[in-house]
């Protein structure tokens, strides 16, 4: 996906952010490697200051370690995977960093 495109999705409530890019075939390169298993940081995203402070559940210990891993880090970040859809994310606009970096793989 070029830098800065916009992609509007659709989004089931009580799924996950990483179910929606795959149910709406976004293509981000190398998005969710691993799978939902909270293993590699590359389903990073990063939320507006007004919407990442309404987030249902705030980050568990372990989604903040994987955090500490990923490619330009934001105090709005948050990983994809462990992010549930709810009614109130209607509308909001979600940024996907432009690079990805898999902890899952030595640098
Ligand atoms: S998909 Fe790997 S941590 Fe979310």
């Amino acid at each position: 996906m070029p830098d800065g495109e916009k992609v509007q999705t659709k989004a089931k409530v009580g799924d996950n952010l990483l179910d929606v890019i795959i149910e709406n075939s976004v293509d981000v390169d190398g998005f969710g490697a691993c799978e939902g298993t909270l293993a590699c940081s590359t389903c990073h995203l990063i939320f507006k200051q007004t919407d990442f402070e309404q987030l249902p559940s705030p980050p568990t210990d372990e989604e903040l370690d994987m955090l500490d891993l990923a490619f330009d880090l934001h105090e709005t970040s948050r990983l994809g995977c462990q992010v549930i859809v709810t009614k109130e994310m209607e509308g909001w606009e979600i940024k996907v960093p432009a690079g990805v970096s898999d902890a899952r793989e030595p640098s």
